[in-house]
């Protein structure tokens, strides 16, 4: 199997799924404005590398939160990864291990919580949703803190689901053995017809999703657990000052993919402004149409601490199982490493905002 980088894995994921599942992975909202954008942005941004420095010895190394990691991109939270491939989120949770990064796990994971923890002991966070019944989240955070997972990251973009159009036009339905496991206690399954379990069950945890939530979730959060909560959907500097006022430990300057609102602002645009309103109060991670080691390059230019990948990982399970993810992680390492080289510097720490050109930032 032929790919060279990122991009060649979406057409060799797609000639394998059905075509609802694969829409239901690639898609956005609306009129998919958001999703061009995520990509457009990181293109439109140069790069003014310097030459004649010594690069013989590159080191693409940080630490987010405490934990150390060989190069700054992790696996974002993403549901149902059995839709994909039969051994899901436990195959990405090895693939995670071995390249000695983190996979965030989803709530709405086709393996159950434990079941990841007991795949691998790689650093693993755990991504929640917060529900009306509170008792259903507590139980959630609870597990998860039991299973060691070391962080909480708490999704803030999804009071409802985005109108994913693509979605619409087919009637999305999931394998009958491919459901939310997390949720299997909490649901009634003789209420829930078994031709159409995964997606009856899928609707069924979407619908309990909190839509009265504020920002005195985090404080209550942190009152049941020890883990760091990091705020996942952030996009102006309002919010990710009240994030830290609120004392969140890292914010994820997210778009959901271009899968919620669309017409919200291309990630890698409002980074720089983002930094800036934190200061260095808490740690600022990026997600959205990072497909290229340039694009890392580009995000901690512009203040990131470290990216996520949603679909291109996916992308990568789809095509090969573990050993996808693994190539897709090691793409984007050895694509990140000569990136770093070309642009004369060896180390994350000399990567600043003096590295690019941006539009919408200035030096
Ligand atoms: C997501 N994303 C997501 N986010 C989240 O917090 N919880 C979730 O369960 C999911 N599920 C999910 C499913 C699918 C199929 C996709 C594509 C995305 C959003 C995800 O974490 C991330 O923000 C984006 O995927 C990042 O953009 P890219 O890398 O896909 O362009």
């Amino acid at each position: 199997m032929a790919y060279l980088n990122l991009h060649d894995l979406e057409p060799l994921a797609q000639a394998k799924l059905p075509a609802p599942i694969f829409d239901f992975i690639a898609g956005g909202a609306e009129d998919e404005v958001t999703l061009r954008a995520n990509r457009a942005a990181f293109e439109a941004i140069t790069f003014r590398p310097r030459v004649l420095l010594d690069v013989s010895n590159v080191d693409t190394s940080t630490a987010v939160l405490g934990q150390a990691l060989p190069f700054p991109v992790m696996l974002a939270p993403v549901a149902m990864h059995r839709l994909v491939h039969p051994e899901g989120e436990a195959a990405t949770a090895r693939a995670a291990k071995s390249a000695d990064t983190v996979m965030i796990l989803s709530t709405m994971s086709s393996i159950s919580i434990e079941d990841v923890a007991a795949a691998t002991d790689g650093p693993k966070w755990f991504q929640l949703y917060c529900y009306s019944e509170k008792g259903v989240t507590e139980r959630l955070v609870k597990r998860a803190e039991a299973a060691g997972f070391r962080a909480l990251c708490l999704t803030v973009d999804v009071p409802r689901l985005g109108r994913r159009e693509r979605d619409l036009r087919h009637v999305l339905e999931f394998p009958p053995d491919v459901i939310p496991q997390n949720f299997v206690h909490e649901i009634d399954m003789s209420s829930i017809p078994m031709n159409s379990q995964g997606s009856a069950i899928s609707a069924y945890a979407a619908s309990l999703m909190d839509q009265t939530l504020t920002w005195d979730i985090i404080g209550w959060l942190k009152s049941i657990t020890a883990m760091p909560v990091i705020v996942k959907g952030i996009l102006t500097p309002e919010d990710a000052v009240l994030a830290a006022d609120h004392g969140a430990a890292a914010v994820v300057v997210s778009n959901h993919g271009g899968r919620q609102l669309d017409s919200s602002p291309a990630t890698i645009t409002v980074l720089p402004e983002i930094v800036d309103a934190v200061g260095g109060r808490l740690d600022v991670i990026i997600d959205g149409g990072v497909r290229r080691g340039t694009d890392v390059l580009k995000a901690l230019a512009l203040g990131a601490r470290a990216v996520l990948i949603g679909r291109p990982y996916i992308w990568g399970l789809t095509a090969n199982g573990e050993a996808g993810v693994s190539q897709v992680l090691s793409l984007l390492r050895t694509e990140l490493e000569w990136a770093m080289a070309l642009c004369g510097v060896t180390s994350v720490d000399q990567v600043t905002r003096r590295l690019v050109r941006a539009p919408w930032a200035s030096a």
